[in-house]
């Protein structure tokens, strides 16, 4: 077993857990490979939170499967948030997978693979003293390093799979996510992002989220810190003092409503009402100016009626979300929605997501173009994907910005005048532009 292809699907903790992957499994002295035809191993990173995402994976199975009938000698492995579900996969007749391992089983990776090359092998124990704090995950270099500082989560709203496939909050130790950060730092990472299923619910020892963000305050070589993504139950005083305090807390939150309707609220478990979410955001406007906030919200979910959703839709109206990501409610087995009868239809549930994604595109350009004319600091992160001669990189309130490209190297932070606008992006140019080396004139 020398070679590896692992592929993710999901969230950015996801991300963050394949690279953690990737460095357990370098240190086995296993290496990563570009394409599944030069591994001997393929590992899918995979993610339950919604039906259409497990269906992808089990389509990409399907390309493994062929693939593996032409090799039978490859292991064909699941990791991540589907493992729980396919466990019984391993035991079908014409097996395509070899080994199902869950979050918590990362450590024991490179032991599973040889395993599983002899025989179906799964370990999807959920552990709920694993953080993997000691081990240092093989990062992509770039601008951005994400830092999972939590794992699990207590909240159990009752439509989402995520505390059963991944277990229980637990939170790294302070010290070891400061020594995380000063590595990501030495290394190049000029921005930070704390990731965690409830992430301002962080404490550990007498050490709460607004300590954490003060304590990564000070590291040397960081540019911005942000975080993804907290809970508007744990969104203290204590954490929004520290946002408004540290300078490198950059001034965006994205902070997941799910409804505006207080009854919806109730049957999701969210343990806050629309009035408690005002109160939040009010908190966190007045604390920083100009902040920019996101969300994530549902439609459709179960004995959600016309009158629920105009809520959601006249609260959009209220409170101008920078951006937002919606979705149409799914039942995932396990949660305690999924034994609800779904009251709204599929059209129905279709209907009202265009409904909140055509207002949310509307208030989104709305914003975007009172941006026209202003100036914004930007990160720069590199070239453009069409390399049309235009660099990109994230605005404070982490809108994408792209401008001509002056020359500035990524990590570098430049001025940008906006002079243009889409309800996604941000169209500028450089006002502070690094100076060309002075012109050498001869004779005179
Ligand atoms: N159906 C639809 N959306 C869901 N989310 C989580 N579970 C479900 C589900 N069963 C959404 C929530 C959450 C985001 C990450 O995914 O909006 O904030
Ligand atoms: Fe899922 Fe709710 Fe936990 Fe977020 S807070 S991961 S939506 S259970």
């Amino acid at each position: 077993m020398k070679t590896v292809f692992l592929e993710t699907y999901g969230c950015q903790m996801n991300v963050a857990d394949s690279e953690l992957m990737a460095g357990v499994l370098e240190r086995a002295g296993m290496a990563l490979v570009d394409r599944p035809e030069d591994a001997d191993a393929v590992i899918l990173n995979t993610c339950a939170i919604r039906e259409h995402a497990e269906q992808r994976v089990l389509g990409r199975l399907g390309d493994f499967a062929r693939l593996k009938a032409a090799n039978p000698e490859l292991v064909v492995g699941v990791a991540g948030c589907m493992a729980q579900h396919l466990r019984a996969k391993l035991l079908e007749k014409r097996r395509v997978l070899d080994l199902v391992v869950g979050p918590d089983g990362y450590r024991r990776l490179p032991e599973l693979l040889r395993r599983a090359a002899a025989a179906p092998v799964a370990d999807v124990r959920l552990d709920r003293d694993e953080t993997y704090g000691d081990l240092e995950p093989r990062r992509e270099r770039g601008v951005r390093a994400w830092i999972t500082v939590q794992r699990g989560c207590d909240k159990f709203c009752t439509y989402c799979v995520v505390p059963f496939t991944r277990g229980r909050e637990r939170s790294l130790p302070l010290a070891d996510l400061v020594r995380q950060v000063e590595r990501a730092a030495a290394g190049g990472c000029r921005e930070i992002v704390f990731l965690g299923q409830t992430v301002n619910s962080w404490r550990h020892g007498d050490d709460d989220f607004a300590d954490l963000l003060r304590a990564a305050n000070e590291v040397d070589g960081v540019l911005r810190l942000r975080f993804t993504s907290p809970h508007p139950s744990d969104m203290t005083d204590r954490v929004v003092a520290a946002m408004a305090e540290c300078g490198k807390v950059m001034p965006h939150v994205h902070l997941p409503l799910q409804s505006a309707s207080d009854r919806v609220l109730e049957a999701m478990n969210r343990t806050y009402t629309l009035d408690g979410y005002r109160d939040v955001v009010r908190r966190l406007r007045a604390a920083v100016p100009g902040i920019a906030l996101s969300t994530d919200l549902i439609a459709g979910f179960p004995g959600e009626t016309e009158e629920d959703h105009r809520r959601t839709v006249d609260y959009m109206r209220e409170v101008r979300w920078d951006s937002a990501f919606l979705f149409k409610y799914s039942a995932r087995p396990d949660t305690k929605a999924f034994r609800w009868p779904e009251t709204v239809s599929e059209d129905e549930k279709g209907r009202r997501l265009t409904e909140l994604i055509e207002l949310q595109h509307a208030l989104s350009g709305e914003i975007h173009d009172a941006l026209v004319g202003t100036e914004e600091e930007v990160l720069v992160e590199g070239r453009g994907r069409r390399d049309d001669g235009q660099l990109y990189g994230k605005s404070r309130t982490f809108r994408t910005v792209v401008f001509g490209d002056d020359g500035s190297a990524p990590g570098t932070l430049r001025r940008v005048r906006i002079v243009g606008a889409t309800p996604v992006t941000l169209i500028g140019e450089s006002v502070d532009a690094p100076r060309p080396e002075p012109l050498v004139t001869i004779g005179g």
